[in-house]
């Protein structure tokens, strides 16, 4: 049975569209076949990492939830840029960089209920393993709704006071909404800053398992979103640590390991 996995953070920055795409990746080179919907109707992006070529869309998650057409029809098979000897698949459903539409879906929303339903559908559909939702930050009433039908929640959460005070907040709403496994990773951690006592400092404060550290890294803010950190670095430190952190979140899932 496929995983809905969302990838969320209470502020904005924190790196959830790059961690989508590479987790995505990483996981799909595993073997897996593995889909990314951007969620984040109002300020997509995770196409841009992926580096979907912008020539071959024609419709996107903005055209299905105006009701322009079926979910089916916003979908972009990317496996074929997977490395040789990938055994798994890649899907990207992209969200419009139109103003109309963002506009629009901004100012009157949309029925979360049916995206849901469609969310398990495209699953089934495609013999998903995992379907990767990158979200819009904070605490917007659509994100919960649909973070309420995830089997995981990854939270990222920086080393930054305005982002712990306001993780306390999105933490209490994710326990409300029961998600099976909620998990933490900590990103853009300065490299002055003991990893270790930050990751503990997270654990004690949340409540749940910190799957990973990533160092703030000028390499990776340097590539600025375009493309993917582990296929330009693949031996680089953050590269490293998000495979650590993919294992680890196969692991727990797969294998059904507590949070
Ligand atoms: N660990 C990191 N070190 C340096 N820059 C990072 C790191 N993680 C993400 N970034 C950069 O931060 C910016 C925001 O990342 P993004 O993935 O778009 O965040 P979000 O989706 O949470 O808004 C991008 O320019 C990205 O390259
Ligand atoms: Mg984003």
């Amino acid at each position: 049975m496929g995983q809905v996995v969302s990838i969320h953070s209470y502020r904005g920055g924190t790196g959830k569209s790059n961690l989508t795409a590479n987790l995505a990746w990483q996981a799909a080179c595993r073997g897996r076949r593995v889909a990314v919907l951007d969620t984040d109707v109002q300020s997509p992006g995770v196409h841009m990492v992926l580096n979907l070529d912008r020539r071959r869309v024609t419709h996107t998650l903005s055209d299905y939830l105006l009701g322009r057409c079926e979910l089916s029809d916003a979908i972009y098979d990317l496996s074929r840029d997977l490395p040789d000897g990938a055994r798994g698949s890649l899907f990207l459903l992209p969200s419009s960089m139109s103003v109309d539409a963002i506009v629009r879906i901004a100012s009157e929303g949309y029925d979360v209920g049916r995206l849901n339903e469609q969310l398990l559908q495209l699953v089934d559909a495609l013999s998903l393993d995992y379907l990767l939702l990158d979200t819009h930050p904070g605490l917007n009433r659509e994100t919960m709704l649909t973070t309420a039908v995830s089997d995981v929640l990854l939270v990222v959460i920086r080393p930054d006071t305005q982002d712990f005070h306001g993780t306390a907040v999105l933490m209490q709403v994710a326990d409300r909404l029961g998600v099976p496994h909620v998990y933490m990773i900590a990103n853009k951690v300065p490299r002055s800053l003991d990893a270790a006592a930050l990751r503990r400092r997270i654990e004690e404060t949340f409540r749940h398992e910190v799957l990973g550290t990533i160092p703030l890294d000028e390499d990776l803010a340097a590539l600025g979103s375009e493309g993917l950190f582990s296929v330009r670095m693949p031996e680089h430190a953050v590269s490293r640590e998000l495979e650590t952190i993919v294992d680890a979140l196969l692991a727990r899932v797969e294998g059904s390991a507590p949070t």
